[in-house]
């Protein structure tokens, strides 16, 4: 359990406006702040962060909490990694008992692990017997020693156990190294061996500069060409990119994705700092909504064959997804960058870069070339996909470029296309109306609740529950008359699983010393917390919340319950009623 105190003073040394003013623009708004939800993609600001309470709410998504809960969510990070962001951020260490990893691991021992480990590999690359070939291959590929050392690059030895002896040495146990993976156990002897062996290894650094994870590559043509760390406690390839430590300072203008390390080693050798790479997986929505934080423009620069161009197209969905304006690079006469910069050099690749296709005209020549518009069944078929891709784009005025384009490739008017797309436009308009109406009705009754899916089940009954723990949560003096027993309020007397789940979090936490809403993260994750936030904020606008009011909200809470309940059994006996008539 961590000390209300650490929390207290964290959060009071990062004051909320403050902290999310880094990353979300504020305007004065009454008595609190407001801006566009970094959360969601928004066009008028719903996001609101109130100065008093230290909290913020996002009207539109739902996102909510307190400043530890906003870093968790714009971060990614876990709560533990959190509160040390913001201590960090404040100048404040926290106690060794809190630095505990999912597993149990200690989190710095473990960052500390992979620093041992980078170091050890770097030593052996640099070492002239043990790292002659490797150093001879990356110097092949034409990496110089300063992109080396920037890099970290270093090499795990043939063998079996250099690492593991090494690792062990140092103090680290099995379990760590295992989790690490580092090492692996052999089923056959059980004992330990290194699993990276005979490989140039790149290690993966995140922002803060902690050595999380390692890619290592085959100096021949084997396979695998690459081995990866998978998962471990402090790395999570879903939520990581290569060079994001190099390239967040660079980066305001716009990102170059790629696919490959050695691309992106490549680029920044070459001057373009602005480049990372996905960890060998396909690009996630975690990894999108990380780089939107950093830049508003994503340059894909795939490898160029057919499989290359196909994890491209999917990359254009999932970057457009929130809300980053893509582009594709094409890569002539070159399998990838790392290729085109050795063949061509830096200047060309930056031509390459001035030229590059927007996101429309490449998808249209990808249409243009699975069709042959020779034949008219084929253009009418290709003319239907260009206008259903024009009437996708936001702005008219791009909307009128491309319908030009569209209409010299395919030698049609821009009149017959404009009505198309008018006519597709106005359809969308009157699905987009209904699927609103449907959400809304969808979401005020609680259908697709997520956080608290027995919301819809009995609304009157969650709507009392969300009452009562919103005034228990703002109100010590009201958890205090339910600690004392004054008012009689228990687990049982909430409705749905997610409120008995609060109602029971919060008397822990009040048990164990004093409530603070800091202490949530333990328990909850960051959407949850934004339900809880929500309940706050609809207590926090009644004028009177008095003893009085509690109490009969209370009561009220435990009516709709019991009948709620009492609807459940009525429909129970009719079940068994039925089944009986049917089976005699
Ligand atoms: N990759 C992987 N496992 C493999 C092959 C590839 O994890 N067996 C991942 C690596 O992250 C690699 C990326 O996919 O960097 C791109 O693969 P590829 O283009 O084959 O590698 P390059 O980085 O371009 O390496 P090289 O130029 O040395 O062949
Ligand atoms: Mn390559």
């Amino acid at each position: 359990m961590i000390d209300n105190q650490i929390i207290e003073e964290i959060k009071s040394r990062n004051d909320i406006v403050d902290v999310i003013s880094s990353y979300v623009g504020l305007k004065r708004a009454g008595s609190n702040m407001q801006g566009l939800c970094p959360f969601h993609s928004e066009k008028t600001p719903s996001f609101t962060v109130f100065t008093a309470t230290q909290g913020y709410y996002c009207f539109g998504c739902g996102a909510g909490g307190d400043v530890i809960n906003f870093v968790r969510q714009i971060e990614n990070l876990e709560y533990i990694p959190a509160l040390e962001f913001l201590a960090k951020r404040a100048g404040i260490t926290l106690p060794d008992n809190m630095r505990k990893t999912e597993g149990g691991f200690d989190r710095n021992r473990f960052l500390n692990m992979n620093r041992d480990a980078a170091r050890f590999f770097r030593e052996c690359l640099f070492d002239e017997n043990i790292g002659r070939e490797a150093m001879a291959y990356l110097r092949r590929r034409e990496l110089s020693v300063a992109t080396i050392k920037r890099f970290g690059i270093g090499y795990s030895p043939d063998g079996f156990s250099a690492l593991t002896k090494h690792m062990t040495n140092l103090g680290y146990t099995e379990e760590e190294l295992i989790a690490g993976f580092l090492c692996g156990r052999s089923r056959k002897t059980g004992t330990l061996f290194d699993y990276f062996r005979n490989r140039v290894m790149f290690p993966i650094i995140d922002v803060s500069g902690n050595v999380i994870a390692f890619g290592g590559r085959v100096m021949d043509d084997s396979q695998p060409k690459y081995l990866n760390s998978s998962d471990t406690p402090v790395f999570k390839k879903s939520r990581n990119l290569f060079a994001l430590n190099f390239a967040r300072t660079s980066c305001a203008d716009e990102l170059l994705l790629c696919e490959g390390y050695m691309d992106v080693i490549a680029l920044h050798a070459a001057g373009f700092s602005n480049s990372v790479a996905t960890l060998g997986t396909a690009i996630t929505p975690e990894q999108a909504r990380i780089m939107s934080r950093y830049t508003k423009k994503v340059l894909i620069s795939y490898d160029s064959d057919a499989a290359g161009q196909k994890a491209a197209n999917r990359a254009i969905g999932i970057l457009g997804e929130v809300g980053l304006d893509v582009r594709v690079l094409k890569i002539k006469d070159a399998k990838d960058p790392d290729e085109f910069i050795k063949k061509f050099g830096a200047e060309k690749f930056s031509e390459l870069l001035s030229g590059s296709q927007g996101k429309f005209k490449y998808n249209m020549d990808s249409v243009l070339a699975r069709h042959d518009i020779s034949v008219p069944d084929e253009k009418i078929k290709a003319c239907a996909e260009l206008t259903a891709m024009i009437a996708d784009i936001y702005s008219s005025a791009e909307r009128e470029v491309y319908i030009g384009a569209v209409s010299s490739k395919l030698d049609i008017p821009k009149e017959s296309i404009r009505s198309d797309i008018d006519r597709i436009l106005k359809k969308k308009k009157r699905e987009f109306k209904k699927q609103e109406s449907q959400k809304i009705v969808r979401q005020s009754a609680g259908f697709g609740d997520r956080v608290n899916p027995d919301y819809a089940k009995n609304v009157a009954a969650a709507k009392a529950e969300e009452s009562v723990l919103g005034m228990l949560v703002l109100y010590p003096e009201h958890r205090k008359a339910v600690a004392d027993g004054k008012v009689n309020l228990s687990e049982s007397d909430f409705f749905t699983e997610f409120g008995r789940r609060v109602f029971k979090v919060v008397f822990e936490i009040e048990r164990s010393g004093a409530y603070d809403s800091g202490l949530l993260g333990e328990y909850f994750n960051p959407e949850e917390q934004g339900r809880i936030m929500r309940m706050q904020l609809a207590r926090s606008q009644l004028s009177d919340n008095g003893s009085d009011v509690f109490a009969e909200s209370v009561l009220s809470l435990k009516r709709e319950t019991s009948a709620a309940v009492a609807d459940a059994s009525v429909d129970n006996i009719l079940d068994i009623i039925n089944d009986k008539r049917k089976n005699t």
